[in-house]
């Protein structure tokens, strides 16, 4: 019998399966008016059939800790009370159907301010609702981007306090996972990179400086995170700059310090901090990198990208490459894919009692 459907307890939370949703932008909060930021009707009824589906750890997608760290001005926010009440009815939701809860608190850094990616997704300035991005260096993420201003020592501490701020928001929102969003070249992952982060204060330069602000993010979201609660955080295993920027040794040493910052869990992706690498994506292709780290340093391990089949993250957890999958376009094209995936590995998955007729062996 597959570990898949088993539960996984992170402190003293049990999530009552190892399916889980992968964050994903929905780029569709208002951008104007005092709803701006707030998830709505499409976010409760998009997480709402990935909970009747069965999935056992629902991520928000990325939601942004301030107004300029979203990567679109249509993105998710959790900068005030009106985004915080919305969240609240999706997160209770979510759990009054037995699926956990929990949200990806982010900073697009360099790579915000851009369009929707259905037009296009290149930058937008302040007259398409866009803004100046901020960075760790004024180095561009590619051509058409434009320069970000390099962040000042206090206005990283602002940031800093942005994120736990925002996790305090996401507590009382109903959110029982936190994950910080340290990875695809986004702020914390610009920070981590020598490839984004050219600086030369005690926040660039030797690993030990680039590490220094996402650390400070751990610690100040874990002082306010509940003991009880586990803390994610995600990250890009590599730049896959060939040995050059960020890479995979790099992310096994993060791994052993988040540990002792009190994260529970890596999520273990990959890329988004270069434009135009050579990616060798295939069916799994990230799993490796979450497996040296969970082998290496003991930390927990969820493994994302390509994992489309019921057997397949079944192998993963089975090899002890990973202690958890997460789902992205698999699950938006198959919102009830973890009660298929039961059902196909002889497991099970409760079924809301609306539904249970659809279940095969009732036919
Ligand atoms: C993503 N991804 C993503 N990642 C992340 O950390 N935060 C996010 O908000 C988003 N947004 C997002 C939107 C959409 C539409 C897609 C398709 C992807 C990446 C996602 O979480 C996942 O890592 C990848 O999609 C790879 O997994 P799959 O899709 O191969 O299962």
């Amino acid at each position: 019998m597959s570990t898949l459907f088993e539960p996984f307890t992170l402190r003293s939370l049990t999530i009552p399966n190892r399916v889980w949703m992968a964050p994903m932008c929905q780029y569709s909060a208002p951008v104007t008016g005092p709803d701006t930021g707030a998830p709505g009707d499409w976010h409760l009824a998009h997480y709402a059939a990935r909970a009747t589906g069965g999935t056992g750890l629902i991520l928000v997608e990325a939601t942004a800790v301030a107004p300029e760290g979203r990567i679109s001005p249509a993105d998710l926010g959790l900068w005030n009370d009106t985004q915080t009440a919305a969240f609240r009815r999706i997160a209770g939701f979510l759990a009054g159907q037995g699926a956990v809860p929990g949200i990806q608190l982010a900073h697009a850094g360099r790579k915000a301010s851009t369009g929707l990616p259905w037009q296009g997704g290149a930058p937008v300035g302040p007259g398409e609702h866009g803004w100046q991005p901020v960075g760790p260096s004024p180095v561009p993420f590619d051509e058409g981007h434009p320069v970000p201003t390099e962040l000042t020592v206090d206005q990283i501490a602002l940031v800093v306090q942005q994120f736990a701020r925002a996790a305090r928001r996401a507590l009382e929102a109903g959110f029982r996972v936190a994950e910080i969003h340290g990875a695809h070249g986004y702020l914390i992952g610009e920070f981590l990179s020598p490839h984004s982060n050219h600086r030369e204060d005690r926040y660039g330069g030797s690993f030990e400086n680039r590490v220094r602000f996402a650390l400070e993010v751990v610690d100040a979201v874990r002082a306010v995170w509940p003991d009880e609660l586990p803390l994610f955080f995600r990250v890009s295993a590599t730049d896959w700059l060939e040995g050059a920027g960020w890479t995979a040794d790099d992310t096994v040493r993060l791994a052993a310090l988040l540990r002792e910052h009190g994260v529970d869990l890596l999520d273990v992706s990959s890329g988004g901090n270069a434009p135009r690498v050579r990616i060798p994506a295939g069916p799994g292709y990230q799993v490796p990198f979450a497996a040296r780290v969970r082998a290496e340093t003991g930390l927990a391990v969820a493994a994302v990208g390509l994992i489309t089949e019921a057997g397949q993250a079944a192998k993963i957890l089975a090899n002890g490459e990973a202690d958890a999958v997460l789902l992205g376009r698999e699950l938006l094209r198959n919102p009830s894919w973890a009660r298929q995936a039961a059902e196909a590995l002889g497991a099970e998955v409760p079924v809301p009692p609306q539904y249970l007729r659809s279940l095969l062996r009732s036919r």
